[in-house]
């Protein structure tokens, strides 16, 4: 899979270079290319903001740089996202999705908004990672690169897909590793027993006990 990501500030993105998705790339099962949209303005300053016509607070990112930026990478089977408030509510569904994609491009909005044009002329998907507000969405597109990226193949074993939550529309149990016990807390006796068919059968009732707990609207969904 192949992702690009067109952002006024690529120096922001150095968490994509680390552990899980940094052995991704080197295996070469995501290639992940950073576009500087300065690069393409054809303002002589290379400026990329300005006024919002009609009046408002701060400054919107311009469309030309936008446009050409997202011109010279797009392909006929390119999928594009733009994170933003206004959009659907990002999910495990939509990174599963997401991840069946050759092509992604991202565009990262920031100050107050983009020019409405991108989107009239590009028809992204528009996802929000939450109820709240974030200076630019460069953050919230390296969320749900994180999370589809789970779902490609190679990139985490088929083992640990599987166990975690959401996967089974509930929260993931408790798990515990080395030593037994730790300053009096000892790790359940169950988990230490060997017997497979008795640690699925408490897990999966403290998976229940704790989405009861935390997040009852997944029963209801
Ligand atoms: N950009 C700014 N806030 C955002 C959010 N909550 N989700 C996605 N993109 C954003």
């Amino acid at each position: 899979m192949k992702i690009d990501i067109l952002t006024l500030f690529p120096e922001s993105f150095s968490y994509l270079n680390s552990s899980i998705l940094k052995r991704a790339q080197e295996n070469n099962i995501i290639e992940i290319n950073l576009i500087d949209i300065r690069n393409f303005s054809k303002d002589k300053h290379k400026k990329c903001d300005d006024y919002p016509f009609g009046g408002g607070a701060g400054m919107l990112m311009s469309v030309q740089p936008i446009y050409d930026a997202l011109k010279s990478v797009q392909k006929e089977n390119s999928k594009i996202i733009f994170p933003s408030p206004s959009g659907e509510k990002f999910n495990a569904n939509i990174a599963k999705n997401l991840s069946t994609y050759d092509h992604l491009i991202f565009i990262c909005g920031h100050y107050e908004g983009i020019d409405q044009r991108v989107i009239d002329i590009f028809n992204p998907q528009e996802i929000s990672i939450g109820d709240y507000v974030l200076t630019g969405g460069e953050l919230a597109s390296m969320v749900i690169i994180d999370s589809l990226s789970r779902f490609v193949t190679g990139v985490i074993s088929k083992e640990s897909l599987e166990e975690e939550s959401f996967s089974s529309g509930k929260l993931e149990y408790p798990q515990y590793t080395r030593p037994a016990q730790f300053m009096g807390l000892k790790v359940p006796d169950v988990l230490l027993s060997g017997n497979h068919e008795e640690i699925a059968k408490w897990r999966e009732k403290k998976s229940i006990e704790k989405t009861k707990n935390i997040r009852p609207d997944l029963f209801n969904n």
